[in-house]
């Protein structure tokens, strides 16, 4: 008999991305790899460059332009229709420069993931590097967590850390931490496409049978 492959495999992942798409451009590499495909990007702003790496890799790119909406709950109102036409078990965020509504996350609980650019909860938000700098901070790093509503508050999956060097600008201290950004985002979506990674009930992830109650550590 045939070797029926289950619907959900490879997992369909949808990534969501306002600029560069160097995230992107890791997952894309990564998918060979591993049990998931990039079914659709989508950009909130027409000239993002991620929308070129997608088009490259023969994955759909779809432009939804926040200024043609009247409010935040209208985009993400359709926003979530255009996401839902592709059918993704995973939404992606990689450098999605938007603020989600509450009813947006609600229907992706679980199932959306964010990459930041710092050791949550440290530094959410903006600036993260040159905050990071101004406070004298020696670790740095990026961080991989399920999205609820609170902004780059929700459960860690994954963090890498990173030396902050003597000489380090706001620059070079990114350039540090993205290069683990390309780590570890493709590391946590592996995990949850081969089955080995979910948000339980009681909010927490849990990875290979075990509640993540500290985020796990790449280290190389
Ligand atoms: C990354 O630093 C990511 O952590 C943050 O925005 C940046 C996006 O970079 N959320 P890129 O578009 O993936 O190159």
């Amino acid at each position: 008999m045939a070797d029926l492959e289950s619907p959900s495999r490879p997992l369909r992942v949808l990534v969501l991305i306002s600029g560069s798409g160097s995230n992107l451009q890791a997952l894309i590499d990564a998918q060979g790899e591993a049990p998931y495909r990039i079914v659709a990007v989508i950009s909130n702003v027409a000239d993002a460059y991620g929308l070129e790496r997608a088009r490259r890799a023969g994955i759909p790119a779809e432009v939804l332009n926040h200024r043609a909406f009247a409010d935040r709950a209208a985009y993400d109102q359709a926003l979530g229709n255009l996401i839902d036409r592709y059918q993704p078990a995973l939404v992606a965020l990689a450098g999605f420069m938007r603020i989600l509504t509450p009813g947006f996350v609600a229907h992706y609980a679980g199932r959306m993931m964010n990459i930041h650019p710092s050791l949550l909860p440290k530094y959410r938000g903006l600036h993260t590097h040159q905050r990071a700098l101004d406070a004298g901070e020696t670790v740095h790093g990026a961080s991989v967590h399920f999205v609820t509503d609170e902004l780059d508050g929700g459960p860690l999956i994954v963090q890498a850390r990173v030396p902050v060097l003597r000489g380090d600008d706001a620059q070079t201290l990114a350039a540090r931490v993205l290069a683990q950004e390309h780590r570890i985002y493709p590391q946590a979506v592996r995990w949850f496409a081969e089955g080995r990674l979910r948000l339980a009930e009681d909010g927490r992830p849990v990875l290979d049978g075990r509640t993540l109650d500290a985020p796990y550590r790449l280290v190389d």
